[in-house]
């Protein structure tokens, strides 16, 4: 990336995509970068700056948009007044006439090839803030679409493709958290790349509360992209503002230079681990066996079950406090149900260690029901109107305000100290009634203050499933509970699309019932074994409920994962290119490139008769690998023939894996086939 400015003006980014030769000379780079200039143009180009300013005549979407005290437009013409290079790259901009500073700040890690960005604004007196972007960003030319993300509650992590045309594509998420709706990222792919091959961009806003982006060509043709908070968040005057980090980055392989990028940089420089060298436990999560119905000994036999499968961490979801027999009261009344816990949670938790688990605990901090002993005795605490209308017959509480916060704190560090218990699954299940960046704030600083104060214990990032997935949770949290789907056809095509930007150690994948809770499908218990075993490990169905064939391949599935656990944490996920729509394949790999898994799932019939060779990728050509599909013992009597990887390993190079690719036996649909490779 060279960035570069004319005088003391806001510098621009000029260059930004494969290595350059050092020492090139950046004078010619900035001077080659400028477009011509001819009829019905301003007689010189308003720069792309790091945040282009509407008072130098910018032909589209300003950086900055605010107002004096008094609510006078600001129209800001920064000039260059410093710089610090200690760490990464920090330059302020100033306009004295109106008392404010600009501060971009721009840090590469070579190792995760991802740049983060953030710009603060600081003033003399109380300003209000109306749009604040990261560092902007210009777009490709060589590039026809973007890929931005929406979702769903069960269907997150869908992925859309705009043409690029004049004007904007924007993204503005008013639902105060970072939502199903609205995940922060933004691919953009070159002419002609794949996941596998060629150019591609990649942006992620790291933001829980609501993000604004903006993609918009110029009537110029030039390309910027822009990420801040939601417009408005800001409700009060202030004297500094700053934006959440912005992560971007450039790949010559495809979309996976980006996806890989993206989760080495979660994994190794976001997300801090309390216990880092303990590899990642399998989850029993008991929400789809009891919901809210909990009985000491159905719960104990439960655990004891979980244990014998396999599992590693026993978390006791919603239903434990107040008297939460539904989800229509309860929330804030963090205190034990003596009726369901007449001994409190000690024999629970005793009969959890005791089958060797560790104890984790729901709670939904933020949450308040009308019908609670909190909301009867502080009914100020809540956010928004008296008559608003509620989300799951809820609201959320004021963060923002320190005595909500203490009050919640005091009464989660009362559970935590009393319990030895290592894992929280955080929820948060509506959106806000209004975008609110104190509010957001407010969450973060609890978080902080918990962690600080119980730094052994891991938090699992949840809104109804993936409704708050996004960096800056992850700067506080270790898990995300992708979605509410445990429907292991779902679940294989989100976690897919997931992995464009979230590693294995962070995405949550559990074994869900028989026949799945919110989509009503049966699926065989080997397909959701292995849709579970491609991310963090767990179960979420009623054990009791598994006959023995099913709890004899649960077992034998999740006693593979543990085996190779300790790799596959520091994987890269790359999405194979499969040339059949009905197969979603994916190849985890060892960063020394030593080890490899392939799973490709069949997630419907497919078209033709025979399933399509599969390549792999990022092998390296000359190299021989050994390929052997350890479930083919699972090939249907309907598969007659003897295609090779049914009768044992294979002996191949690199590049005939890459360019012609393996040959698999006919499968049924919702089956997953499994494939292991050695570099020999
Ligand atoms: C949300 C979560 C679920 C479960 C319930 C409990 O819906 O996504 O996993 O924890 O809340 O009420």
């Amino acid at each position: 990336m060279v960035l570069a400015a004319t005088g003391d003006r806001l510098p621009q980014v000029v260059y930004w995509g494969a290595p350059l030769p050092m020492g090139a000379d950046l004078d010619t780079l900035h001077a080659a970068h400028a477009i011509d200039v001819t009829g019905g143009m301003l007689d010189a180009n308003p720069d792309l700056s790091l945040c282009p300013e509407a008072v130098r005549s910018f032909p589209g979407q300003p950086g900055l948009i605010l107002r004096d005290g008094d609510g006078t437009p600001l129209l800001p013409k920064f000039c260059y007044a410093g710089e610090d290079t200690s760490d990464g790259l920090s330059l302020t901009y100033a306009d004295d006439a109106a008392g404010l500073t600009l501060t971009f700040l721009l840090r590469p890690d070579p190792s995760t090839r991802i740049i983060t960005a953030k710009t603060v604004l600081t003033a003399t007196r109380p300003v209000h803030l109306h749009w604040l972007a990261a560092p902007v960003l210009p777009a490709p030319q060589q590039s026809a679409e973007m890929i931005d993300v929406s979702g769903r509650w069960c269907g997150e992590f869908q992925l859309n493709r705009t043409a690029w045309s004049p004007g904007i594509r924007t993204r503005e998420n008013r639902t105060g958290r970072t939502g199903h709706e609205h995940f922060p990222g933004l691919l953009i792919p070159c002419f002609g790349a794949t996941n596998t091959q060629g150019e591609a961009y990649g942006f992620h806003y790291g933001w829980s509360g609501g993000h604004r982006m903006v993609a918009e060509e110029l009537p110029d043709g030039r390309r910027q992209v822009q990420w801040g908070h939601v417009g408005r968040s800001e409700q009060s005057p202030g004297t500094r503002f700053e934006s959440a980090t912005l992560y971007a980055t450039y790949s010559q392989t495809g979309l996976n230079g980006c996806a890989t990028s993206f989760q080495r940089h979660v994994r190794d420089r976001i997300v801090t681990w309390p216990k880092p060298d303990t590899p990642r436990p399998v989850h029993y999560n008991c929400w789809e066996a009891v919901y809210f119905d909990h009985k000491l000994p159905v719960l104990t036999d439960i655990a004891t079950r979980a244990a014998e499968l396999g599992a590693e961490r026993f978390v006791l979801d919603d239903g434990w406090f107040g008297m939460r027999d539904d989800d229509t009261r309860s929330l804030s009344d963090w205190t034990v149900d003596a009726r369901k816990y007449p001994d409190g949670l000690g024999p629970l938790i005793d009969h959890v260690h005791a089958q060797g688990m560790t104890f984790g605990i729901w709670f939904e901090p933020e949450m308040i029901n009308p019908d609670s002993d909190i909301h009867r005795a502080h009914p100020d605490w809540a956010l928004g109107s008296e008559d608003q209308t509620l989300g799951r017959q809820q609201k959320a509480l004021n963060m923002a305000l320190p005595e909500v916060r203490d009050f919640i704190y005091d009464r989660m560090a009362a559970i935590l100290s009393a319990h030895d218990v290592d894992y929280i699954k955080w929820d948060h299940n509506r959106v806000l009634p209004m975008p609110d960046a104190d509010q957001t704030r407010g969450s973060y600083a609890l978080i902080d203050r918990l962690r600080a104060d119980f730094p052994g214990v891991e938090i699992e990032s949840c809104a109804s499933g993936g409704g708050r997935i996004d960096f800056g949770i992850l700067g506080r949290t270790q898990r995300v509970w992708l979605s509410d789907s445990n429907d292991a056809l779902e679940r294989l095509r989100i976690q897919h699309d997931a992995a464009l930007f979230l590693p294995l150690a962070v995405t949550g994948s559990h074994v869900g019932p028989r026949r799945c809770h919110t989509s009503g499908r049966t699926i065989d218990i080997s397909m959701r074994a292995w849709v579970a075993a491609q991310r963090h490990m767990g179960f979420e169905m009623d054990p009791r409920e598994l006959t023995d064939h099913e709890a004899a391949v649960l077992t034998e599935v999740t006693a593979w994962w543990k085996r190779n656990r300790d790799w596959m944490h520091h994987a890269d996920i790359h999405l194979l290119d499969s040339p059949d729509p009905a197969v979603l394949a994916e190849q985890q790999q060892a960063r020394d490139g030593s080890r490899f898994v392939v799973f490709a799932g069949k997630a419907a019939t497919s078209a033709q008769i025979s399933p399509r060779t599969l390549r792999f990728t990022s092998l390296e050509p000359d190299a021989t690998y050994r390929v052997e599909l350890i479930n083919r013992d699972t090939a249907p009597g309907l598969s007659r023939g003897t295609p090779i990887l049914k009768t044992g390993p294979i002996e191949v190079s690199g590049a005939w894996l890459m360019h012609q690719g393996v040959t698999l036996p006919w499968h049924f649909p919702e089956t997953m086939w499994v494939l292991e490779g050695t570099r020999l």
